[in-house]
């Protein structure tokens, strides 16, 4: 896949924890990005989260030395993604708030633009069912942080083109990751695993049968975990694993994948994990 040659310009939906993580992998590799976002509390803060998050990724020799960044454009409205030549959607993990963006995207840029969806588990298919062009939608699940964890995880709709999956596979790749392609289905693999595990995990720590700490230790050392399911959670966003387990409970009927209380508790309190400095852990400042 030759891809050096080829000029892109990123579009991406929501500067979130995941937008803006992913803006910032674009602009390291020097593919200039226009970011939107409908909060204006969000996008006042985008310029620096996604500067700190470039910062960090350099820090760790996780971008190419020597290459000039991509430009960041910061805008409140789908409209400025005319001429993007790929969209990436991180928005709220909503079906409604999904395909609003969607469909704004697709009334943005030409057809045969890639509307790459970062969901973490609503069906391809289903995003794409109200669109214009529903073979331009993709499914492309970056992990958090998308400028270190290189695998992407790529969902192909029933309806997804071929010619939409070879210029994702090629955006991919330009920008150093490396796609995995799998069936569309509710939560794919990763999320279909990895999020009713955390589920468990927060169960486990509410049934009072050891503190959060001590369950990621165990996990850690015992089981060979990179990370425990709790700094995971709290990584993720309590926000989202709750509104990712509910997508993936309402398609599965899986139990295991409906919120547990103390999840549910959390989220009320706000005490959403690094993003408000407060989950399992305390971090200090959080971002929101
Ligand atoms: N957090 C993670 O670790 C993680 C990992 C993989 C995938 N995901 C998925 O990525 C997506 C984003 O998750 P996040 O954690 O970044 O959420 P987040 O809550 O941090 O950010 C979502 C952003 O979307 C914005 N938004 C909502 N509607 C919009 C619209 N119509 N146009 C533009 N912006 C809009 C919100 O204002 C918010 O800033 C979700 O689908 C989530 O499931 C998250």
């Amino acid at each position: 896949m030759g891809t050096e040659s080829e000029t892109y310009q990123l579009g991406i939906l929501g500067a979130g924890v995941m937008g803006s993580g992913i803006a910032a992998l674009a602009v390291g590799h020097g593919v200039p990005v226009v970011l939107v976002d409908t909060d204006p509390g969000v996008l006042a803060r985008a310029e620096a989260a996604v500067a700190h998050q470039v910062r960090h990724a350099a820090l760790l020799a996780a971008l190419p030395a020597g290459l000039p960044r991509g430009e960041l454009f910061l805008s409140a409205s789908a409209e400025d993604l005319a001429g993007v030549t790929a969209v990436v959607e991180a928005v709220t993990e909503d079906l409604a708030a999904k395909t609003k963006a969607l469909e704004a995207a697709a009334g943005a840029v030409s057809a045969g633009t890639p509307l790459m969806t970062n969901t973490s588990g609503i069906p391809v298919d289903e995003l794409a069912g109200t669109l214009p062009r529903p073979g331009d939608v993709v499914g492309t699940h970056f992990m958090n942080p998308p400028y270190l964890i290189e695998m992407v995880e790529v969902s192909r709709g029933p309806r997804t083109a071929g010619a939409t999956l070879a210029t994702t596979e090629r955006l991919l790749v330009r920008l150093a990751r490396r796609p995995m392609v799998v069936r569309d289905a509710p939560g794919f693999v990763t999320s279909r695993l990895l999020h009713p595990m955390i589920n468990d995990a927060i169960r486990v720590v509410a049934e009072g049968t050891a503190p959060a700490e001590t369950v990621d230790l165990l996990m850690q050392g015992c089981l060979g975990f990179p990370t425990g399911p709790l700094r995971t959670a709290d990584l993720i966003g309590l926000d989202n694993l709750a509104d990712a387990l509910t997508a993936l409970y309402l398609r599965t009927g899986d139990e295991r994948g409906k919120p547990c209380a103390l999840l549910l508790e959390m989220v009320r309190a706000g005490d959403l994990g690094r993003k408000t400095g407060r989950g399992f852990y305390d971090y200090g400042e959080g971002t929101k």
